[in-house]
C-alpha cells in the first residue's frame, strides 16, 4: 500500500516526497511511527530554510556601530558587590530562582555514550557532572532555607536514558519533587548537496535536537514555566550541561541581573576575559544600544585584535554560556506568535540510508543541522548586562574528547580552583609555582560552593602529587 494521500501531498509541495520512499517495506507500527514523525516536522517551512541554510548561508552582517559590550569588572570596582549579594540571597531565601540546565545537546565531539549530563567529569573520583550540579543545588538548599527547584532539558533522543540515570541514582540526593526533566524540540537534518531531508533510516527522518535556543520555547510548552509560576519562581539560572565548576546559583550574578539600575532583569549574562585574539567563542558586543553576542567567526579578525591602551583587548568578553532569565521574560517571548530565533548552521558526519537503502556511515561532514542559540534572545530585552568572572573560578567546560575544554583540561582547572580556595583557608597545598598545584583535587560543591564555604574548617595538608577528594 502505498503512503497516505496526504502525508504524500504535504511533502510533494516540499520536494520531500522521498521520506515515504521505503514506506511498502515498513511494518504498520514503523508506518504509523513515520507519519506521526513527518506530522510533527513543519514540512512547509522546509523549501525556505534549504534555500537560506543550505544551498546558500546566511552571511552576517556586521553592524556598523559594532562595540564592546560594557560590563560589571570582577574586581567589583564601581559597584557594591556587597549589596547585590545580599539581595541575590533574598531571593535564594525567599524561594525565587529555580535553577535550569540544558542537557538536550548531543555531546559529539566527546564522543561519549550516554546523556553528558552522566560523564565522569570529577577530576579523582569521576563524579558525574548532574552530580556537581545536584551537590551545588543542595548546599545552596542548605545555606539558604529553601530547596532550588531544578529544570534539565533533555531531547527525544536522552529523556529516558537521562530519567533512567537520575532514578537510578535516588535522584542525587535531591527530593524527587525538586527536579524536573523536559525534552526539547527536534528539527529534520538536511542532505547538504541537496537539502533533503535524510532519514536514520527506512522508517525514521533523521532528526537533531533544535540547539539550546529551543529552550526558550520548551520551557513554555512543557509546563515548566508554568510549575515555576506555581512554586513562586521568578528568575532561572541558565547553564549548561558540561561545566563542573560553574556556579549553580550564584546570588551576585541573581542580585545584579535582577537589580542593577542598568539591568532591565529580563536576561543577563556572565563573561570571562578572552585569553587570546583568537580564542574561539563568541563574544559580548553592543550594537544599536543593544547586547548581543556575535560568533567569533563573524567578528572580523581586525577588531579581534585590536587593544586598549593597557594592553588589554578591547573585544574581550568572551561567553561562558551563563544567564539569568526572568520567568516573565520567557514567558513573553514563548507566547508571542512572532517570536523566533534565527538558525545557525553546523556540518556535521550524518550516518544515514541512502536511497536505494543502503546505509552510509559518511567520512566528511554531509549533513546540515539547524539550532537555535539562546544568546540570540539577549537583544530582545530591554536592558541586558554582563558580569566579568574569572575562568579558574567558574569555567572548566568539557567538550572534546582530548585537547582544550576536555576532561583533562577541566580536571586541571577543578584542581587549581580547589586550591585557591584551599590555599585561602590556611590549608597546605603542593604547589610547582603560582597558580600550578603539584597534586590532583576534587572539590564537592557540599564542602565548598565558593571559597568563604572552607572559612574556619579543619583542613588536612595535601601530599606533593596526591589525588585527593574534598
Ligand atoms: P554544545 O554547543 O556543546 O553542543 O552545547 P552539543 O550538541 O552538546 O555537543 P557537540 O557539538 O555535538 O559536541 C552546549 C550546551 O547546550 C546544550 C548542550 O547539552 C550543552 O549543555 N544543548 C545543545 C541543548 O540542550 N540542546 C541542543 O540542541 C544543543
Amino acid at each position: 500500500m502505498p503512503a497516505p494521500t496526504n502525508v504524500l501531498e504535504r511533502l510533494k509541495i516540499a520536494g520531500q516526497e522521498h521520506l515515504v520512499r521505503f514506506w511498502d517495506e515498513l511494518g504498520e507500527a514503523e508506518q504509523a511511527a513515520l507519519a506521526a514523525q513527518i506530522a510533527s516536522i513543519d514540512v512547509a517551512a522546509l523549501p525556505r530554510l534549504v534555500e537560506e541554510y543550505v544551498h546558500r548561508k546566511p552571511a552576517f552582517e556586521l553592524p556598523r556601530d559594532v562595540e564592546p559590550a560594557p560590563y560589571y569588572p570582577a574586581s567589583g570596582r564601581g559597584w557594591d558587590r556587597a549589596r547585590f549579594r545580599a539581595a541575590g540571597e533574598g531571593m535564594l531565601r525567599a524561594g525565587q530562582v529555580a535553577a535550569f540546565t540544558v542537557a538536550g545537546g548531543q555531546g559529539s565531539r566527546l564522543g561519549f555514550d550516554g546523556p553528558k549530563g552522566c560523564y565522569p567529569a570529577g577530576a579523582v573520583t569521576g563524579r558525574t557532572l548532574f552530580q556537581f550540579f545536584a551537590e551545588g543545588l543542595l548546599a545552596a538548599g542548605r545555606k539558604y532555607g529553601r530547596p532550588v527547584p531544578w529544570y534539565v532539558m533533555t531531547s527525544p533522543q536522552n529523556h529516558a536514558a537521562t530519567l533512567e540515570y537520575f532514578e537510578g541514582n535516588r535522584w542525587l540526593g535531591l527530593d524527587r519533587e525538586q527536579v524536573m526533566f523536559f525534552p526539547q524540540g527536534v528539527m529534520p537534518t538536511l542532505d547538504m548537496a541537496s537539502g533533503r531531508v535524510l532519514l536514520a533510516g527506512k522508517g525514521e527522518v533523521a532528526t537533531n535536537p533544535d540547539g539550546h535556543g529551543g529552550s526558550i520555547r520548551a520551557l513554555h510548552e512543557s509546563g515548566a514555566l508554568a510549575d515555576m509560576q506555581r512554586r513562586g519562581v521568578r528568575q532561572i539560572s541558565y547553564f549548561q550541561v558540561d561545566n563542573p565548576t560553574v556556579r549553580v546559583v550564584d546570588p551576585v550574578f541573581l542580585g545584579l541581573h535582577a537589580g542593577a539600575a542598568d539591568s532591565s532583569g529580563e536576561m543577563s549574562s556572565k563573561m570571562v576575559p578572552k585569553i587570546a585574539p583568537e580564542e574561539r567563542v563568541g563574544m559580548f558586543c553592543r550594537a544599536g544600544g543593544r547586547v548581543q553576542v556575535i560568533e567569533y567567526s563573524d567578528l572580523p579578525m581586525e577588531l579581534q585584535r585590536q587593544r586598549l591602551a593597557d594592553g588589554s583587548l578591547r573585544f574581550l568578553a568572551g561567553s561562558i554560556a551563563v544567564h539569568a532569565m526572568s520567568v516573565e521574560f520567557v514567558r513573553r517571548l514563548a507566547t508571542d506568535p512572532a517570536f523566533s530565533l534565527p538558525y545557525h548552521r553546523a556540518d556535521k558526519k550524518v550516518p544515514h540510508v541512502d536511497p536505494e537503502g543502503l546505509r552510509v556511515d559518511p567520512d566528511g561532514p554531509n549533513g546540515v543541522k539547524l539550532e537555535r542559540f539562546v544568546f540570540d534572545a539577549l537583544p530582545l530585552c530591554g536592558s541586558s548586562i554582563v558580569l566579568e568572572t574569572d575562568r579558574v573560578e567558574e569555567f572548566a567546560p568539557i567538550k572534546n574528547a582530548r585537547g582544550p575544554d576536555s576532561p583533562e583540561s577541566s580536571a586541571g582547572l577543578q584542581t587549581r580552583r580547589a586550591a585557591r580556595w584551599l590555599l585561602a583557608a590556611g590549608a597546605f597545598v603542593p604547589m610547582r609555582g603560582p597558580d600550578d598545584p603539584d597534586c590532583t583535587i576534587e572539590l564537592s560543591p557540599l564542602t565548598a560552593s565558593e571559597p568563604d564555604d572552607l572559612r574556619g574548617r579543619r583542613l588536612a595538608p595535601i601530599g606533593p602529587g596526591a589525588r585527593v577528594v574534598v
